[in-house]
């Protein structure tokens, strides 16, 4: 049983542990509005807004096709079908129609879901200018395959000068209280909610099998794509130990199951080069509910957070069967997907050092499409400065090997040296011959290595004191 309100209706149905919000929309509430494109969280055509008790009532995107329906408990969630208020259509959806912004009709309802949620999080200050990046972010994740994003951000824009109409759900000041009241914990026989490690640990004794979810931003197109059933699911979006941020003096542990949004604030002020490359992960569909740890344990080689935090020696609080233990991060990866979790072992929080005062980070992603798409490589460099030499030098990178990985022979070719072109030039040659990167569809190896070789060369330049700052800008516009 899933008790969460629909459009301002409270619901009560029963689902299976693999069924996705689209399908319970669709096949068992015959809310059919939302609809079905790519099935795998690329597309946004599925995109529902969601309201749960730690988000503060904002409300946050999410692509239906690959959120769990047991991820509804306790929450509010919002679809195409609950905006408008009898004929009186919402500003998103009156925008839309201004600016004739809907061609084909069928990625509609998920991008009038994306900018209900970018008006909403405006309304407060409705005349103040919606920044490119705003827009960029909050749409990102919605494609148009007739490419008619002209007319869509046109009515981003157009959103406020609409009229301020609220669906009638808005104006029920008891609606929240009632679906906070709900709870978060599942009634479900096989879909399980705990809310403690000791819990978690006792329920992974009694279901070897049933897999973790935590985003399910991975682990969900085992359902879609690859249409695997599972008898029984244990999630970790509510358990206490993996949803925390816990700050000490020399850095923070973050829990596993922290998402990306709510880890950016953290990284914005501390990391801001790591906070940039969140902007750039997934889409905001994505971060909304993707987790630091479900990027770490799937373990593919071209995720985004690993290179990042091997560069800044970030370290792993895992708890298994045989109690507690910490790992270096490089420890992790042991091969193509293989990692160093035993059985009934998962991923608690990950240790993320204070930067030193005089520390620089730079993380550079490249990918074929900007907003929504995965790395075909990813270098990310760590570095201090006395003088003219650079020190506590780590180079990692994604999708240059079989796993993530630091590049210890690149480091050493540049550590305790001066920042020149010389030094980086032995940089490359050692780049070239320690590394035997991927050949696939997203890069040949040749095109890998080449790549790679020229982060270290725009590296170079950015420490080149004749360039100044506003050319390092301009250099990271074209990092995709
Ligand atoms: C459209 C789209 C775009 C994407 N773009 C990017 C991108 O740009 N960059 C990128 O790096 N990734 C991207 N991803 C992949 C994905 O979003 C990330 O890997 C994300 O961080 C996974 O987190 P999650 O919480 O959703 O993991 P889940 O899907 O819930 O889990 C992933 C795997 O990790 C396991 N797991 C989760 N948490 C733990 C834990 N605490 N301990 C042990 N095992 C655990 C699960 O059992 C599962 O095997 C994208 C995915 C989609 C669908
Ligand atoms: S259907 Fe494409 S993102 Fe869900
Ligand atoms: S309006 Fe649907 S693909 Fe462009």
């Amino acid at each position: 049983m899933i008790e969460f309100f629909l459009n301002g209706r409270r619901q009560y149905v029963e689902a299976e542990p693999t069924t996705s919000v689209l399908a319970l929309l669709r096949e068992t509430l015959g809310h059919c509005g939302t609809k079905e494109g790519c099935a795998s969280g690329d597309c946004g055509a599925c995109t529902v807004a969601i309201a749960d008790p730690d988000s503060s009532a904002a409300w946050r995107t999410a692509n239906a096709c690959i959120t769990p329906a047991h991820q509804l408990q306790g929450c509010h969630l919002v679809t195409v079908e609950g905006l408008a208020r009898g004929e009186a259509l919402h500003p998103a959806q009156a925008a839309m129609v201004e600016c004739h912004a809907s061609q084909c009709g069928f990625c509609t309802p998920g991008i009038v879901m994306s900018l209900f949620a970018l008006h909403e999080s405006r309304r407060q200050t409705p005349a103040a200018p919606l920044a490119p990046q705003a827009l960029e972010a909050a749409l990102g994740g919605n494609l148009c395959r007739c490419t008619g994003y002209r007319p869509i951000r046109d009515a981003a824009h157009a959103m406020a000068t609409q009229p301020d109409s609220r669906p009638a759900w808005a104006d029920d000041p008891e609606l929240e209280t009632a679906w906070r009241a709900l709870g978060r914990a599942s009634r479900a026989t096989h879909y399980h909610t705990p809310q403690h490690l000791a819990e978690l640990m006792q329920l992974r004794r009694e279901h070897p099998q049933a897999p973790l979810v935590a985003g399910a931003t991975d682990l969900w197109l085992g359902v879609t794509q690859r249409l695997e059933q599972w008898p029984a699911v244990i999630d970790l979006s509510q358990v206490t130990e993996l949803r925390r941020i816990e700050a000490e003096d020399k850095g923070w542990w973050i829990g596993a199951a922290v998402t990306y949004r709510e880890w950016e604030p953290l990284l914005q002020t501390h990391y801001p080069a790591f906070a940039h490359l969140l902007e750039r992960l997934g889409s905001a569909q994505i971060r909304h509910r993707a987790t630091v740890g479900g990027n770490i344990a799937n373990a593919s080689p071209i995720g985004d957070t690993p290179p990042v935090l091997l560069a800044l020696e970030a370290r792993l609080r895992l708890a298994g069967p045989d109690g507690e233990r910490e790992l270096p991060l490089s420890a992790f990866f042991l091969d193509y997907r293989k990692t160093a979790l035993r059985p009934g072992e998962c991923i608690v929080a990950i240790w993320l050092p204070r930067p030193e005062d005089d520390a620089q980070l730079r993380v550079w992603k490249l990918s074929k499409r900007r907003e929504d798409d995965i790395s075909t490589l990813l270098g990310a460099f760590h570095w201090r400065q006395t003088g003219e030499q650079m020190h506590d030098v780590r180079v990692a990178f994604g999708g240059m090997a079989a796993t993530p990985l630091r590049v210890h022979k690149v480091e050493a070719a540049l550590e305790g040296q001066p920042a020149t072109a010389e030094t980086f030039a032995d940089a490359k040659r050692a780049l070239r011959a320690a590394l035997t990167p991927l050949d696939d569809v997203r890069g040949s190896a040749d095109y890998r290595l080449t790549a790679a070789a020229n982060l270290l060369e725009r590296w170079a330049l950015i420490l080149d004191p004749s360039r100044d700052d506003t050319q390092e800008v301009a250099l990271d516009a074209y990092a995709h």
